[in-house]
């Protein structure tokens, strides 16, 4: 494994709540540079403010490919190739069996959690190949490895993240990296959407983030390819 010490580039998507801030929070705290992305303004914002430069903190909506492709070619222009790229935004339905979910979400959840991933990796993998290292994680979901009721659109898009990093893991270069990650079951807003008051059972992002941050930090290209549970 790579010394989580070495100072790391990493971009994070989905870094305005849940997950993606508190990791967002970890990274720095260990010492190293964050670039992320995420729709709501007040929170980007907020994030500049409290981690001015070296760091970056952009709305981009991951639904819309040109805006991926102008945000990326700006952080390799300004940073250069990520180190560290974790793919962790997405959305999930309001729970819903299959014939009921509207036409305009399903879309959605495909937009955000599949081709948004798509394009981030396709962005960034050119300088990251030539480089020749980096590390990509995929964020999936028990739902990417097991199914549950009215979460369909969104096991579809989880199973997806799946077979397509561990495609992608197949033809990268040696150096790089493509990783799906379970993150476990945590107590976000995403949660609360499919749990309702259930959700409050488990663990809080922050509380999460002390022991996945670590982890991620450790991750090399000896972990390419393979289906990962977060600790
Ligand atoms: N929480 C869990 O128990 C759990 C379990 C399994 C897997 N996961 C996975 O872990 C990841 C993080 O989940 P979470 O629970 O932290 O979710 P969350 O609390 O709902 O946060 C989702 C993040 O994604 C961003 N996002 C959503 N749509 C976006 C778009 N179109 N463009 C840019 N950013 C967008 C949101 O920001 P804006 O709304 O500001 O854009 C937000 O920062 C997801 O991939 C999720 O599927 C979570």
């Amino acid at each position: 494994m790579s010394g989580s010490t070495e100072h790391k580039l990493i971009v994070v998507t989905g870094v305005s709540r849940g997950l993606g801030r508190a990791l967002t929070d970890g990274f720095i705290a260990a010492g190293h540079t964050v670039a992320g992305v995420a729709r709501n303004r007040s929170a980007i914002d907020e994030l500049s403010a409290q981690y001015p430069a070296p760091h970056r903190f952009n709305v981009v909506d991951q639904a819309e490919p040109k805006e991926i492709a102008e945000w990326v070619a700006s952080v390799i222009a300004d940073k250069g190739a990520p180190d560290l790229l974790i793919n962790n935004a997405a959305t999930i339905n309001t729970n819903a069996p299959l014939w009921e979910v509207p036409d305009s979400e399903f879309s959605d959840v495909i937009d955000i959690n599949i081709k948004g991933v798509f394009h981030m990796c396709k962005q960034f993998l050119p300088a990251m190949i030539e480089r020749g290292s980096g590390v990509i994680v995929n964020l999936s979901s028990g739902w990417g490895r097991s199914v549950a009721a009215d979460v369909a659109p969104y096991c579809a898009s989880k199973w997806a993240i799946e077979g397509m990093t561990q495609a992608l893991a197949e033809e990268l270069p040696k150096g790089l990296a493509a990783i799906p990650l379970n993150p476990g079951v945590i107590n976000t807003d995403m949660l609360q959407s499919c749990f309702g008051s259930g959700a409050s059972h488990y663990d809080t992002a922050d509380s999460w983030a002390k022991t996945a941050v670590p982890f991620l930090l450790e991750l090399d290209a000896s972990a390419n390819g393979m289906a990962l549970t977060a600790p």
